[in-house]
C-alpha cells in the first residue's frame, strides 16, 4: 500500500559515521506509512518489549547509557528507574516535542521522516514503567508534523498496536498528540506539565520531580522526542552495543545535530557523540558562508554560552562542552560570522528571552527587560561604560537566581559574548562610532528558516488553507482509512 499523502519532510538530515535514527530509513525518504515501517523491522521491539518485565526494558535503556537529547542531558534509565513502583497512582510517558530552542529543529525532522519510531518509542517507554497512557506535546507551530502523528497514531491503532491489549498482550496504552499554544517555556518540563494539566504553562518549583508527581500529580515520565525515538533502536541492537558507539563515552550514542547560521550547508547532521565540532561546520556544513571568517559558535542552543573560533576542535560531547566552559544542550549549531555584531546578536537573544519570560519570578522577569532596555540604549549610542557594567551585573544577579533555567538563559549567553567579544560593545562608546549596517541576523534567520524548511521565520504552519489557530478536524487518509485527527 503506497503512502498517504502527507506533508513531505521538509528538510535533509545526513549522517556521519555509523547512523542510528537514520538507519532505519535506508535510502527511503520518510517512513510515514506504517506498511512501510513494519516493512522495515518497525514496532518488533514494541512486540519484544511486551514480552518483557519492565525492569528489564529499563536495565537495557540504561545499559545504552544515553542521556535525554532535550538539553539537560540527564541519563534516561535512571530518570526511567525513579519512577516509583509502589505508587498506586497511574504512572504518565510524555513526550517534549515542543522544540523550542532558537534554531534546534531535529525533533521536527524526525517526526516528518519517523513518526512511527517515535510512537513505537513512547510505547516502549510506557511498558517500561508500567503507564498506558503517553501524551505528546508538540509545539503549536508544528502544524504538520502534528498531522503527521496523529497519522502515525491512528495507522497503528488500526493495526492493533495502540489502544487495548495491544498485539494480544492484554497491556494497552493510549497515546494521545496535544498541540501546545507556541509558547517557548512551555518545552521547560514542569511548566509543559502544567500547560498538559490545563493551567498556565508555567514552571513549578522542583522537587517534587515529574517523577514522583507530574502529570494529574502522579508518576511521570518527560522525555524528549530524540529520546524517545531512539528507544527501537536500542532495543534492536541491544544497550551494550549502543553505549559502545560515540567518540567519547560521556554519554553515548550519536545525536542529531542542527546547523544553522552563516554556513554553507545547514541542515540537521546525525553525528557520533565526541566528533570535533570542526567535522561539523567544516566536513558537514561546508564551512563559514561566503568565504568569510569564523567568529564565534554557539553550540547548544541559544541559552548556551557562546565559544570562540579557536575551540573548533573541541569534542561535541557533555564533558568537553562543559570543560570549555558551555553545555552540549540541545544539540543545535549556530555559526556566527566575522561580519556578525555580537552586540546586537546580544540585544536579539536577550529579546527572545524577555518575551519568553513567563513572568512568575522578579530576576527574569525584570531582568530580561533591563537586559534588553540597556542593549538597546547601548546598540543605539545612548549607553555610558557603567551601563555594560550593569548588563553584567544584572546577569549576575538573574543567574542562580530563578525558578527556571530560562532567567539564566539569557544572561549566561549575553555575559558570554560580553567576556569573549568586550570590544563589540565598548566600540558603541566611542565618538563618532558608525554601527554596522547589519549584524547579519537577518541573514542567520534566514538560514536557519530554510534549513528548517520553513516558508517564515518562526512560521511553520503555513500549509494552503489553514491559518493560526484554525485547528478544524482534519479528514486524514489513514492506510486508506478516512479518519477524523480528533478521533
Ligand atoms: C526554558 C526551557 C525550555 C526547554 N525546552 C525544551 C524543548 O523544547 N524540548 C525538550 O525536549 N526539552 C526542553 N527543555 C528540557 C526539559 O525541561 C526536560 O529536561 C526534557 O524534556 C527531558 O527530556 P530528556 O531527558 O529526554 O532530555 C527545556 C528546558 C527549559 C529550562
Ligand atoms: S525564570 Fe523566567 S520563565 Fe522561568 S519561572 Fe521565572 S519568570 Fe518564568
Amino acid at each position: 500500500m503506497s503512502s498517504p499523502a502527507f506533508p513531505s519532510p521538509k528538510s535533509k538530515a545526513s549522517a556521519h559515521g555509523t547512523p542510528v535514527l537514520w538507519e532505519a530509513l535506508g535510502d527511503r525518504e520518510h517512513l510515514q506509512g506504517i506498511d512501510e515501517y513494519v516493512e522495515a523491522g518497525g514496532y518488533e521491539q514494541l512486540k519484544r518489549a511486551l514480552t518483557m518485565d519492565g525492569s528489564a526494558i529499563v536495565d537495557e535503556i540504561k545499559a545504552s547509557n544515553i542521556r535525554g537529547r532535550g538539553g539537560a542531558g540527564f541519563p534516561t534509565g535512571l530518570k526511567m528507574s525513579f519512577i516509583p513502583k509502589d505508587n498506586p497512582k497511574p504512572k504518565y510517558v510524555v513526550c517534549n516535542a515542543d522544540e523550542s530552542e532558537p534554531c534546534t529543529f531535529k525533533d521536527r525532522e524526525l517526526i516528518e521522516r519517523l513518526p512511527h519510531m517515535l510512537v513505537e518509542g513512547c510505547l516502549i517507554a510506557a511498558r517500561a514503567i508500567g503507564s498506558n497512557h503517553a501524551f505528546i506535546y508538540i509545539r503549536g507551530e508544528y502544524y504538520e508534523p502534528a498531522l503527521v502523528l496523529m497519522a502515525a497514531v491512528e495507522q497503528a491503532r488500526a493495526k492493533g498496536l495502540v489502544g487495548d491489549d495491544i498485539n494480544g498482550s492484554g497491556w494497552g496504552c493510549e497515546v494521545i498528540v496535544h498541540r501546545g499554544a507556541g509558547a517557548y517555556i512551555c518545552g521547560e518540563e514542569t511548566a509543559l506539565l502544567s500547560s498538559l494539566n490545563g493551567y498556565r504553562g508555567q514552571p513549578t518549583v522542583k522537587p517534587p520531580f515529574p517523577a514522583v508527581s507530574g502529570l494529574y500529580e502522579s508518576p511521570t515520565l518527560v522525555n524528549n522526542v530524540e529520546t524517545l525515538a531512539t528507544l527501537p533502536r536500542i532495543l534492536g541492537m541491544g544497550g551494550a552495543t549502543y553505549a559502545a558507539r560515540g567518540v567519547e563515552r560521556t554519554g553515548a550514542g550519536t545525536r542529531m545535530m542542527s546547523l544553522s547560521g552563516h554556513v554553507n550547508r545547514p541542515g540537521n547532521y546525525e553525528m557520533e557523540i565526541g566528533v570535533p565540532l570542526r567535522v561539523l561546520v567544516e566536513e558537514l556544513g561546508g564551512g563559514v558562508s561566503g568565504g568569510k571568517q569564523l567568529k564565534a559558535i554557539i553550540p547548544g542552543g541559544s541559552s548556551t554560552p557562546v565559544l570562540t573560533a579557536d575551540k573548533l576542535d573541541t569534542n561535541l560531547d557533555y564533558d568537553s562542552m562543559v570543560a570549555v566552559g558551555t553545555m552540549f544542550g540541545s544539540g543545535s549549531v549556530i555559526i556566527i560570522d566575522e561580519d556578525t555584531c555580537m552586540a546586537q546578536l546580544a540585544l536579539r537573544v536577550a529579546e527572545f528571552y524577555r518575551h519568553e519570560s513567563c513572568g512568575k519570578c522578579t530576576p527574569c522577569r525584570e531582568g530580561t527587560k533591563w537586559t534588553v532596555d540597556m542593549l538597546t540604549r547601548l546598540v543605539g549610542g545612548d549607553a555610558t561604560p557603567e551601563d555594560l557594567d550593569t548588563i553584567y551585573t544584572v546577569g549576575e544577579r538573574i543567574i542562580g537566581n530563578c525558578l527556571c533555567p530560562l532567567g539564566d538563559s539569557m544572561a549566561m549567553a549575553v555575559n558570554s559574548y560580553i567576556d569573549a567579544f568586550r570590544e563589540d560593545f565598548t566600540r558603541y562608546f566611542e565618538p563618532g562610532f558608525q554601527p554596522p549596517a547589519s549584524s547579519s541576523l537577518t541573514d542567520i534567520a534566514q538560514r536557519t528558516v530554510a534549513a528548517a524548511g520553513v516558508s517564515k521565520p518562526g512560521v511553520t504552519w503555513a500549509h494552503e488553507g489553514l491559518s493560526r489557530g484554525s485547528f478544524t478536524p482534519l479528514r486524514m487518509a489513514a492506510d486508506g482509512v478516512e479518519g477524523d485527527a480528533h478521533g
